[in-house]
């Protein structure tokens, strides 16, 4: 008889695994009703400036700058937003490229594109699945003017070279760290190393308001662009700004004042949930050392933290008579563990890209700025393609919560290695 749940065996985990998430309490109900009541519902500066009461996003733009160890923070309607204001006020425009991981979420592709110039993907080291410093060497042309490590999944990129990089050849660098919430490279948070920083707040995020981001900086100017290109090119109302004078065009980014107060209290938690997702995160990874063929992502010690959104798995066929990743996936599937290639496919594979679907005028990739037109079908980066194709698989990061799931998907990994022949 079977025992793979895939071929009808019973499955390990029948009830699902213990995930709870978003997690809160009465205290973000209090923080939600007291902003409900107080009446003031938009974070914009010119609405508080004779009010008795302070700004909860203003609040909590200072509560996450000094946790994250940065002078300045942006709030904003999501992480998208935080990548254009960041990229905006970095003075990112037509016929400028910025380089970009093939291996990342579309909206490190998009948000440049958004602030008019061009994304050029590069590949990523095969043991971290991190931006390639070497590949970002490569790609450099006149054009170049920032670099946009992801910190992809959490894990840090190899932000050492990234900085020497940039210093040499004078580029700004912009943090896209919308999923490395915690995650720290030599004892420093990330998403204030570069010039800028980028977190999104969305859902699944490991700081969580439903839907926000925020852009972190060092430099008093950038700040003060990124909160005018997000406030509809007003400028701060400590610096002499009023409600009707706007100095550049710009959309409206801000940050409504019920998630602010939100994110106040979940801020409270993050510490020890990431410590929580570290600990079962280096537990799971030392415990895959004992399995053949499959593995997590280099454990480097420079990485001093791992914050998590995704827990990726290193699955290696040759090492698994040749059954496929895919195969692996559904039997992991049907023994209770959700699983995923994450973002699925190289970023310039992503039908906006691959089919070059920028409008009528083809801008900006095919741009007179430019002075060349773009062609993200003629992309191709090997280790990137390779991941995708046949080796990573994706775990969410909510089991990390409880080592009780790691546990129980150790039991599967091993279960299905030990009746590998029932997937022939
Ligand atoms: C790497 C990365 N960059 C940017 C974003 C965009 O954030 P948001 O969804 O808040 O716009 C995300 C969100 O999923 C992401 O994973």
């Amino acid at each position: 008889m079977a025992k793979l749940a895939i071929k009808g065996g019973r499955p390990v985990i029948s009830n699902g695994l213990k995930i709870e998430w978003p997690i809160f309490d009465e205290a973000d109900e209090k923080a939600l009703i007291g902003v409900l009541k107080n009446g003031h519902w938009c974070s914009c500066g010119y609405l508080f400036k004779n009010a008795q009461l302070e700004s909860k996003v203003a609040k909590f733009e200072r509560e996450f700058a000094k946790w994250n160890g940065a002078n300045y923070a942006i709030a904003t309607n999501s992480g998208t937003s935080a990548l254009v204001l960041a990229l905006k006020a970095g003075g990112i425009e037509a016929g400028d490229e910025v380089i970009v991981p093939a291996v990342t979420y579309v909206s490190s592709g998009t948000a440049v594109i958004l602030a008019n110039a061009i994304p050029i993907f590069v590949d990523i080291d095969p043991g971290t699945y991190q931006i390639s410093p070497q590949a970002v060497e490569e790609a450099i042309t006149n054009k170049t003017k920032a670099l946009m490590p992801v910190h992809y999944g959490g894990y840090p990129a190899n932000m050492d070279r990234i900085m020497e990089i940039a210093r040499k050849d004078d580029l700004l660098v912009i943090e896209d760290a919308a999923e490395a919430h915690g995650s720290e490279w030599r004892g420093k948070k990330v998403g204030s190393i570069g010039n800028m920083g980028c977190f999104s707040f969305q859902m699944g995020k490991p700081l969580t308001c439903g839907e926000g981001g925020i852009v972190l900086t060092n430099n008093q100017d950038l700040a003060v662009k990124c909160y005018s290109y997000g406030d509809l090119g007003r400028m701060p109302i400590e610096k002499g700004g009023t409600k009707y004078d706007t100095y550049i065009s710009a959309g409206n980014y801000r940050m409504s004042e019920f998630l602010g107060a939100l994110l106040s209290v979940q801020l409270s938690r993050l510490d020890e949930q990431t410590q929580m997702r570290y600990e079962n995160g280096e537990y799971f990874a030392r415990e895959l050392e004992k399995i053949e063929g499959i593995s997590a992502l280099k454990r480097d010690p420079r990485v001093t933290k791992r914050g998590y959104y995704f827990y990726f798995l290193r699955y290696d066929p040759s090492r698994w008579d040749n059954i496929s990743r895919d195969k692996f996936m559904k039997a992991l599937s049907a023994e209770g563990v959700p699983c995923s290639t994450a973002h699925n496919d190289p970023m310039y594979k992503n039908i906006v890209f691959y089919k070059n679907a920028f409008g009528r005028t083809g801008c900006p990739a095919s741009c007179p700025f430019y002075g060349k037109k773009v062609d993200y079908s003629k992309f191709y980066c090997p280790e990137t393609e390779r991941i995708y194709k046949s080796e990573v698989v994706a775990l969410g990061k909510d089991f990390l919560m409880e080592r009780e799931n790691v546990d129980k998907i150790l039991e599967v990994i091993c279960k299905i290695r030990e009746n590998i022949g029932e997937l022939k």
